[in-house]
């Protein structure tokens, strides 16, 4: 059996690639800061799929909890063939009315546990000749929100960094992909106190249909995976209109509503 390694699986998409991972009959060693939710966890997968589950309770904002799961991933006695980096948070306000602390924990959280991870983990599976990332970025890291927050900066530093890896890797057995989902029901919102009552029905994803996506395309080699027609219409509108008419519309859609989400 192969081992997938899965950041943030306690909730929301890190739970549903846990349990996706799970059917595939992958052991899996699954990180997050509750280390009692990570047992209960752990034991409703063992129970339901027979898989081996391991626990990595670990803050991936602080340097020991980066270098606790990096010791982890280098462990060539025990490889892991599937990094998930998943664990993210947003912010509820813009950048300037966010405290300097908290930006710097979302920086890194979805920034530098995200690079530091992966690159404990690519040496091995560079040697072994396999090996795969997938890196949780999001829609909203195609261009710019207004006003300005910086969620939507970390995620295009994620998109960016996933490609020019998998550029860089592709031939060397290793795939590398960015997952952009839009608004996916779980528990992220909620977190960050981000209102979601105004957020359409329509715009809203399943964890486990946009993980099933997710898997297919990095199978398939892809070096992004935007799950749903709905979100790879908007996404690509968002991302390959030319930037300055973007620009214009991005600005006066912030001045009607006034403030939008950080995701
Ligand atoms: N939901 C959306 O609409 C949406 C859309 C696009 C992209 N995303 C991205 O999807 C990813 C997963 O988000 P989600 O929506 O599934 O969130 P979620 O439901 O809030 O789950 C977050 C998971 O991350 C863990 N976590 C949070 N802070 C952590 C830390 N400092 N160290 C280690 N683990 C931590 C949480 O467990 P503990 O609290 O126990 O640590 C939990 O298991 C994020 O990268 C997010 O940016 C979400």
């Amino acid at each position: 059996m192969t081992t997938a390694l899965v950041t943030g699986a306690t909730a929301g998409l890190g739970a549903a690639f846990a349990r996706a991972l799970a059917t595939e009959r992958r052991d899996l060693v699954l990180v997050a800061r509750d280390g009692e939710r990570l047992a209960a966890t752990a034991k409703q997968l063992t129970e339901k799929y027979h898989v081996e589950v391991e626990v990595l309770p670990a803050d991936l904002v602080s340097d020991e909890g980066c270098a606790l799961v990096e010791a982890r991933l280098a462990d060539a006695t025990r490889p892991v063939e599937l990094l998930v980096n998943n664990a993210g948070i947003g912010l509820r306000s813009g950048f300037v009315s966010n405290t300097i602390d908290d930006e710097e924990r979302m920086l890194r959280l979805n920034v530098r546990a995200v690079m530091r991870l992966t690159h404990a983990a690519l040496p091995g599976m560079i040697e072994r000749g396999h090996g795969d990332v997938l890196n949780v970025s999001s829609v909203a890291g195609f261009g710019p929100t207004a006003p300005g927050s910086t969620y939507s900066a970390t995620k295009a530093w994620v998109t960016t960094f996933s490609e020019s890896v998998h550029l860089t890797l592709k031939h060397q057995g290793v795939r590398v992909i960015a997952l952009c989902p839009g608004f996916v029901r779980t528990e992220f919102h909620q977190r960050a106190e981000i209102p979601t009552s105004d957020i359409p029905d329509a715009l809203w994803l399943d964890a486990d249909a946009v993980v099933r996506d997710a898997l297919v395309d990095l199978r398939r080699g892809r070096p992004t995976s935007v799950p749903s027609v709905r979100y790879k219409v908007l996404g690509g509108i968002v991302r390959y209109a030319p930037r300055p008419v973007y620009l214009r519309l991005i600005g006066r859609a912030a001045k009607t509503v006034g403030r939008t989400t950080s995701d």
